[in-house]
């Protein structure tokens, strides 16, 4: 498995991905919205094999607030519990110049069981816009990795 930015086909596959998993993610983006992400600071990063996008992460390095935030994170349903997800956000936490990251959670999705497990320390609680709780997560880089 590779973890790399996106080529223009792999834009669609995410969008496509994105698509299936509103519930957890939000409207999906579309695969030129993706693209220009970038004019906008946010790196997209794929995980891909020979099966083509397993899964992708969109995030951004915060100068102002020293810490990277992940705004979306998805695995295909065929390729979970692979280690996708995991090796996605060890690439994200390597890259980090503030060797922190943060994220949140809607708390009844399954994922913060993934996020708790990876060893992100829960640090706040919000309201979504819908008025859904929210955990808000946050994971500093150590020695030893993830
Ligand atoms: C959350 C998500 C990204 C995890 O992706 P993944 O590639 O399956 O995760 P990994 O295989 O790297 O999981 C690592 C560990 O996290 C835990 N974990 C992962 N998914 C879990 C789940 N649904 N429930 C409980 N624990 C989970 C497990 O301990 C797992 O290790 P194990 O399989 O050896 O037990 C994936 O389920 C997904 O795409 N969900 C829909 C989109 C979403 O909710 N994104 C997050 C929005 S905040």
């Amino acid at each position: 498995m590779e973890v790399r930015a996106p080529t223009a086909a792999e834009f669609r596959s995410i969008s496509a991905m994105w698509q299936g998993m509103v519930t957890e993610l939000g409207p999906p983006m579309m695969p030129k919205q993706l693209a220009g992400l970038r004019d906008h600071g946010v790196v997209v990063l794929v995980a891909v094999d020979d099966r083509g996008v397993l899964g992708f992460v969109n995030h951004r390095h915060l100068k102002r607030k020293e810490q990277t935030t992940i705004y979306e994170i998805a695995v295909h349903r065929r390729a979970r519990r692979q280690g996708v997800a995991r090796a996605l956000v060890e690439r994200v936490l390597n890259d980090s110049p503030h060797g922190r990251i943060r994220l949140k959670c809607i708390a009844s999705n399954p994922a913060c069981t993934f996020y708790t497990r990876l060893g992100f320390q829960l640090v706040e609680m919000e309201r979504s816009r819908t008025g859904k709780p929210m955990k808000v997560f946050s994971m500093e880089r150590s020695s030893d990795g993830l």
